[in-house]
């Protein structure tokens, strides 16, 4: 079922948790909502259910408007941080329950809950109570119960926030496979981008209520519309430079030399930021093109990284182990076209080429 958002506001009192919100999500795909704490995205996904009324705007599940339809009605299956499962039944018994009020015959919501628990890999544990359970396992029991209705329209409020970091990570890989098993839409709240880049077709990014970007996960790191994104999306995190552009040269302001980025479409003259991918840098001997030094060179996992200084500021590279430049040392730097990107110092608007 596909969703859509048009100008979708809610306030509270002077709050604008949610400002202006439009948005298509495709049938069948598994859309990341993503920010910063207080950005609105369990305000949209409460919404979404129907357990929050709107303030303004509209909410359409394919072309029905489901604005003022109560949450039983929406078929939308929920699933929150905090597993909530029901703690003195067993597993086949938190699994089967959604259809017990549906009042689905016994034998058949049986035989529905074990196809849900094998999806979801819990059909070895159906007789045990949530507490016998750990957090991942516990997880996985909820979301067979908010599939189980079949519902047109998946929610998930930060659902691995309470499991430890490697699980959290075999977890999302089960989402991801779960989702694509069912095939049903799915909505996934995180404020972790990693998390979100990981597992979605797409990704909301918010801030203070308003949507940053909504775009195929990969062209928020490849294409990002302003300097929010290109910060918040990519570990390490994107370099930043702060100064002037004049002439297709980048003047930094902590460093004396300037640096050839190409022509933008920008007034001579103009504050600017000048933002750069770690792998977008190139590390070579130094051959008179822009020098700087080196402050360290670290391994990260399978990865080599150069730290360099730009007068009092830092750029992050990729640089190959063999042939890493070492402390102290000066090199020459100059920059892919790719995962280069110039916005504006004040509003952080992205200029174009
Ligand atoms: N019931 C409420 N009454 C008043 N203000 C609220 C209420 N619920 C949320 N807010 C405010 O709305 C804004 C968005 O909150 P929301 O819970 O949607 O953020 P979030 O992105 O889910 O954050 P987090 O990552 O911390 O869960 C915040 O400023 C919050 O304080
Ligand atoms: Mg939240």
């Amino acid at each position: 079922m596909e969703v859509r958002i048009e100008d979708l506001v809610k306030r509270f009192d002077d709050v604008i948790a949610v400002n202006k919100v439009n948005a298509t999500f495709e049938s069948g795909k598994l859309i990341a909502l993503l920010g910063p704490s207080g950005c609105g995205k369990s305000t949209m996904l409460n919404m979404l259910s129907g357990i929050m009324p709107v303030t303004e705007g509209k909410i359409y599940f394919d072309d029905r408007d489901v604005t003022m339809l109560s949450p039983d009605k929406r078929e939308v299956g929920l699933v929150f941080q905090n597993y909530a499962l029901y703690p003195h039944m067993s597993v086949l018994e938190n699994i089967c329950f959604p259809l017990k009020i549906k009042r689905v015959p016994k034998a058949e919501r049986i035989e529905k809950a074990k196809e849900y628990a094998r999806m979801v890999h819990i059909d070895d544990y159906l007789d045990r109570l949530p507490k016998e359970l750990s957090g991942g396992q516990q997880q996985r029991v909820a979301i067979a119960r908010a599939l189980v209705k079949q519902p047109k329209l998946l929610l998930l409020d930060e659902p691995l926030s309470n499991l430890d970091a490697k699980l959290r990570v075999e977890m999302r890989e089960e989402i991801r496979r779960i989702q694509r098993e069912s095939g049903v839409t799915t909505v996934f709240v995180t404020h972790d981008q990693e998390e979100a880049t990981s597992i979605s077709d797409y990704i909301m990014l918010m801030k203070l209520g308003v949507k940053q970007q909504f775009a195929k996960t990969r062209n928020l790191y490849n294409d990002p519309a302003n300097l929010f994104v290109a910060d918040f999306i990519g570990n390490p995190t994107i370099n930043q430079l702060h100064g002037i552009y004049e002439k297709g040269n980048f003047r930094p302001d902590a460093y004396e030399n300037a640096i050839p980025i190409g022509r933008y479409q920008i007034e001579d003259g103009s504050r600017v930021v000048f933002a750069s991918r770690p792998e977008s840098v190139i590390v070579e001997k130094k051959n008179g093109k822009t020098v700087m030094e080196v402050e360290e060179t670290y391994v990260s996992g399978k990865d080599t990284l150069c730290v360099l200084k730009a007068g009092d500021g830092r750029l992050r590279a990729y640089v190959d182990n063999d042939s890493a430049p070492q402390e102290k040392d000066l090199v020459s730097v100059s920059f892919r076209d790719r995962g280069v990107f110039v916005f504006n110092e004040e509003s952080g608007e992205r200029y174009y080429e």
